[in-house]
């Protein structure tokens, strides 16, 4: 438990820049305005203002964007020993952190918007860099029976990082015209708290056996983290990880696409991003006071609270099922509960004229899409990434599907406004579509992972890639309809 929540201090500080730039916006664009004013003796013009506000939001995914083909360059190059492993390579992060904590935080007294707009970059950076390493340290530290459960800490990490920084955004908390530079500021805190962890948590055995080939030190660390003196079980599955290993040269990223071996399973992470992204999310994380204000609701800020409430509250029922439940039927229900949320929002909006009770009905809407999403798109794609792919592909699948999910991120957080402006009420209906296609594409082509050690999943896609005939019927079962067909 020290060892991942050690490590899901990283999701957190992505989460709680995600959800910090919501609530404070009329403040610190009041702060723009002053420091323009200052410099050029007249109001910024509001064009400007919309532009600067854009970026100080958007700049945060083009950091990461940036960072998880950084990511990709040092796991899968011999650089790789620049940070000389996993677990210090999440410390040396924290340098991001810190520069970019000291940049938002002083931006104020250095009367200087561009040291905020920075210091978004920079924090994006570090996101991009967590997004990456926490899933795959926690992958590989964790026993295969909670691989899901202890994965899905990844995205709790998120959601209370974003209900964190909701409450703190709150006008009397920090979401005030003094207190502002330390609502940003806020980042350096985790930062800490993280770089004094760290040292006290095992390097990951995996990295140890695999890459460095240090048994010894796997055995006694895997000693540690199980809590038992007889870890051969695991030592074992390692080994044959490793053997595999051995077979297979690392991948690059044009071979996964080039490769029959893994361009299913590539297919598969890629298209697991996007529908999490593409559900619309972060249109809900972003915009939602704007949204429940459209839609009538008295207490707009309130109802968003209540979003970040529900979105932990059932991120928190995903892990207590995920292991049982398993991944694909998780994510299948959750798209489908979205898509009926989604179609249900869309009701509320279009007769809102003719009944008042509909801004009620909105804010039940986007509770419902909110939790069907975490019970299962919300968790699962982070995790499934490193269940899909075996030690040599893997760092370069992690730099696709990351790059697939932020790009998608992006998008949705710079198009929603302008879309819905076009669409009015029936915005929501572009997501239900999408949901669709998404859940159509996870039922024919996802395979459950749930159970099954790296090795054994690598194997079912090796055998679906050299031809169904060789299926015994124990892996037509697991590669599901897809392979059958
Ligand atoms: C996931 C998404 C992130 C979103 C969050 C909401 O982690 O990747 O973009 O903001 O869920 O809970």
């Amino acid at each position: 438990m020290l060892t991942v929540g050690t490590a899901v201090i990283g999701s957190l500080q992505f989460g709680y820049n995600t959800g910090v730039i919501n609530a404070p916006q009329k403040i610190i664009e009041a702060f723009y305005n002053q420091t323009w004013t200052d410099r050029h003796n007249e109001n910024i013009p509001k064009t400007t203002m919309t532009t600067l506000w854009s970026l100080s939001v958007a700049i945060f995914s083009v950091g990461v964007i940036d960072m998880c083909f950084f990511l990709f360059y040092i796991m899968a190059t011999p650089s790789f020993t620049l940070f000389n492993s996993l677990r210090n390579s999440m410390l040396m992060a924290n340098v991001l952190a810190f520069i970019a904590a000291a940049l938002m935080g002083f931006s104020k007294m250095g009367a200087s918007w561009e040291m905020l707009i920075s210091g978004r970059f920079v924090v994006g950076l570090y996101s991009g860099l967590s997004t990456g390493f926490v899933p795959m340290y926690v992958g590989e530290v964790a026993p295969t029976a909670l691989r899901g459960a202890l994965g899905t800490l990844h995205q709790l990490g998120i959601v209370i990082g974003i209900l964190m920084a909701q409450i703190f955004g709150m006008d009397a908390i920090m979401g005030n015209a003094t207190m502002w530079p330390f609502l940003l500021g806020f980042t350096f805190i985790p930062a800490l708290l993280q770089c004094c962890l760290l040292p006290f948590c095992p390097e990951s055995p995996r990295f140890l056996l695999i890459i460095r080939n240090e048994e010894d030190k796997a055995k006694a660390v895997l000693k540690k983290l199980r809590g038992m003196t007889d870890v051969s079980a695991d030592m074992q599955e390692m080994k044959e990880e490793s053997r595999q290993m051995m077979r297979e040269k690392k991948v690059t990223i044009p071979e996964l696409f080039r490769s029959p071996l893994y361009r299913q399973p590539i297919a598969i992470a890629i298209m697991l991003q996007l529908s999490q992204q593409l559900s619309g999310i972060n249109a809900v994380f972003y915009y939602s006071t704007k949204i429940f204000e459209k839609a009538g609701v008295q207490q707009p800020v309130y109802a968003t609270i209540g979003a970040g409430v529900v979105n932990t509250a059932f991120t928190v029922v995903s892990l207590f099922v995920v292991e049982r439940a398993g991944r694909r039927s998780l994510h299948l229900l959750g798209l489908l509960g979205m898509a009926g949320s989604a179609v249900l929002m869309t009701i509320a909006l279009a007769l809102l004229e003719k009944y008042d009770w509909m801004s009620y009905m909105s804010i039940v809407a986007i509770f419902a899409f909110v939790a069907f999403f975490e019970i299962g798109p919300g968790p699962i794609p982070w995790f499934i990434v490193a269940e899909l792919f075996s030690q040599g592909p893997r760092p370069s699948a992690f730099a696709v599907a990351g790059f697939s999910n932020w790009t998608a991120n992006f998008i949705v957080g710079m198009c929603f406004q302008y879309v819905e402006e076009l669409c009015g009420a029936y915005v929501f209906i572009i997501f239900t579509v999408f949901l669709l296609c998404f859940f159509v594409f996870t039922y024919f082509k996802v395979p459950e992972t749930k159970g099954r050690t790296f090795d054994e999943i690598s194997a079912g896609f090796r055998q679906a890639a050299s031809g169904a005939e060789k299926h015994s019927p124990e892996e037509l079962n697991y590669l599901g309809a897809d392979s059958q067909l």
